[in-house]
């Protein structure tokens, strides 16, 4: 049986059978589609289009771009405008996202300024798209490497998730989608955060194993949950929805640096892991929590995650990064802290040391 949960401003729809929601969706067409235009990256297209294709029963026009977050940017972006003029797309054709964040994110961008805008659906391929990314109506692109810079809330049609796509992902995919899932556990609440904390634990360092891939699975639900509730809430991101940043306003700036500066960037994920410990730091130092806690709940983070090494000389970069932040104010930065689990705050940081010793931290433990 499917599961619908409310996003507010759209339903996501979870499948509990392979394809079954695929098959099914053109008949719950709130509106007459003219063409349908599919929209992959590179690998999506090798891995995710052919199944897709298996269970939807109408013709579809594809257009693919290259993959990978350096790819989030104006190019893409003209890619995917001009195929849809030379493929005649008008006000009543439908795009339809077939991919992980990055992906729902410019396809979401796309649609929603092509002539003013025109319908979207997303379908996230990735677990970090099921669980975060595909849901909310945040869209964007990227300035070389400030994060998502350029975007609009503009809301798809509906969100698919379908977990037979999650078959051809690779395995450091699943571990970027895990840190959006403890980012969830963490913000909303001690039980959740408990069996996370036990499963990272258990899988630090590791491949995730079958067990492993169950138990994400059956958290999904749970973790979507989380984002949904919150955005029904706020779906502009006036108060609540800020608290879904909890380890983005530090994480956002490591991931634009190494965009940057390194050859093998840092995914999304993984600076996010980065940016959760520096801020669970930050969130002890203000909130006093106990040290004990603060370093049983960072280690199994960081053991989870491949190692990484923050030098001292780019620190001053990093904070510099955070005040472009979408989150800061005047320069001020601004972040999403814990008082504790299941207690979200928003803070204005302005110890320049804080931020420092927090980086310090990471790498210390
Ligand atoms: N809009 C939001 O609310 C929101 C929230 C969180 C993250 N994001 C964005 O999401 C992006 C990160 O998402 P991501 O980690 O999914 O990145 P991604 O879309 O780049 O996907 C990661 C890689 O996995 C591949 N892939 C995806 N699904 C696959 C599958 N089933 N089989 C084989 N390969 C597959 C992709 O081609 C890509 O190479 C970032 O740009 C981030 O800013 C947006």
């Amino acid at each position: 049986m499917n599961n619908t949960i409310s996003a507010g401003k759209h339903l996501i729809n979870i499948s509990a059978e392979a394809g079954s929601r695929l098959v099914s969706l053109p008949g719950e067409f709130a509106f007459k589609p003219g063409k349908i235009l599919l929209l992959t990256d590179e690998n999506t297209y090798v891995y995710c289009a052919p199944v897709f294709k298996s269970y939807f029963p109408l013709p579809v026009t594809d257009i693919i771009i290259p993959a990978g977050e350096k790819k989030k940017n104006i190019d893409s972006c003209m890619l995917i405008w001009k195929s849809l003029l030379s493929n005649t797309a008008d006000r009543n054709s439908l795009l339809i996202n077939l991919g992980g964040g990055m992906l729902t994110d410019i396809g979401g961008f796309t649609a929603s300024t092509f002539m003013r805008g025109i319908k979207f659906i997303n379908i996230p391929t990735s677990l970090l798209g099921m669980v975060d990314a595909s849901a909310g109506g945040k869209t964007g692109i990227d300035i070389d490497e400030y994060k998502n810079m350029i975007g609009l809330f503009a809301f798809p049609e509906a969100v698919i998730v379908e977990p037979v796509f999650l078959r051809t992902l690779p395995q450091n995919e699943w571990k970027n989608g895990v840190a959006e899932m403890i980012k969830h556990s963490l913000i909303s609440g001690s039980e959740t955060w408990k069996h996370f904390l036990f499963f990272l634990q258990q899988n630090g360092g590791e491949e995730i194993s079958g067990r492993g891939r169950e138990f994400l699975l059956q958290r999904m639900q749970e973790s979507i949950n989380v984002k949904a509730s919150i955005v029904a809430k706020d779906p502009f991101e006036k108060l609540e929805r800020k608290f879904l940043n909890f380890g983005h306003t530090i994480g956002h700036a490591i991931e634009s640096w190494s965009l940057k500066n390194e050859e093998v960037p840092l995914s999304h994920g993984e600076a996010i892991a980065i940016g959760m410990i520096a801020e669970l730091y930050i969130s002890s130092k203000l909130f006093s929590w106990e040290h004990q806690e603060l370093k049983i709940f960072s280690s199994a983070i960081k053991n989870f995650f491949p190692p990484y090494t923050i030098e001292e000389d780019r620190y001053n970069g990093i904070i510099e990064l955070m005040k472009h932040d979408k989150k800061a104010s005047e320069s001020k930065i601004t972040m999403s802290l814990l008082k504790a689990v299941g207690n979200p705050v928003i803070q204005v940081v302005d110890d320049v040391q804080l931020m420092k010793d927090a980086l310090s931290f990471y790498n210390s433990i």
